[in-house]
């Protein structure tokens, strides 16, 4: 099992993004976390192709792009063409997750799909066996700074049982109040990759913060 960190960089400052997406790249984190909200299927808007335009002039490191957006479907090809990696759409937004799975797979990219706390697991069963990733929300999605959910430690373990029967490749990423004090705990339950965005760039050291992650 892997231990992987992605900044999120929703918490970054937006007038010195250039700077920021440098700190990640030059941190022990691998990836970038990218949240893209919409105001519809998420309470908030924050930002969309030019931004991850920009941040991947400025980062090798994989893009793990969050779309918090109605209607997926419509835009995956865009955001891979814009640099994503990795393209992760929410379930409860989606009519078709198996084609919007296929879509940005054929665009070149790797297909997450995450869970707002409310959605089960086992709401994945059908689509487990088709993903690379599946992003388990531990706050609601919408904002950063919020306080995390303990239940997604059970909700981990739920997932990585299911995906050694039906996935065993599946990556696990987790996302929402995540610090030094839970990335233990959360890895420890079998998750792969951990967002964090206010702990991370509220720090007073930031990259010593990540490392204080990877080693808890
Ligand atoms: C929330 C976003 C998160 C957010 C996490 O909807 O999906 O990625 O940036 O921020 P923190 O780590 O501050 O909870
Ligand atoms: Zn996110």
């Amino acid at each position: 099992m892997q231990r992987i960190i992605a900044p999120s960089m929703l918490s970054a400052d937006f007038g010195q993004l250039d700077r920021d997406t440098r700190m990640v790249d030059c941190s022990a984190a691998e990836w970038v976390h990218i949240d893209v909200m919409d105001g519809v299927f998420v309470p908030n808007i924050s930002f969309g192709f030019p931004v991850l335009r920009a941040i991947r002039k400025v980062t090798a490191k994989t893009l793990d792009v969050h779309l918090m957006i109605v209607e997926p479907e419509r835009y995956v090809e865009r955001f891979v063409a814009a640099g994503a990696d990795i393209v992760t759409f929410h379930l409860e937004a989606c009519a078709d997750p198996a084609g919007c799975i296929a879509s940005i797979r054929s665009a070149g990219a790797r297909a997450g799909i995450s869970i707002k706390p409310a959605t089960p697991v086992a709401a994945l069963r059908d689509v487990l066996p088709l993903v690379d990733l599946v992003l388990v929300m531990s706050v609601e999605p919408g904002f950063g700074g919020q306080a995390f959910m303990p239940e997604a430690l059970d909700k981990v373990r739920e997932l990585r049982t299911m995906a050694g029967e039906l996935r065993p490749e599946l990556l696990i990423e987790v996302d929402g109040g995540i610090s030094a004090r839970n990335a233990g705990a959360l890895f420890d339950a079998g998750a792969d990759a951990l967002v964090a965005g206010s702990s991370v760039f509220g720090a007073e050291d930031p990259e010593t913060e990540i490392r204080r992650m990877l080693e808890a």
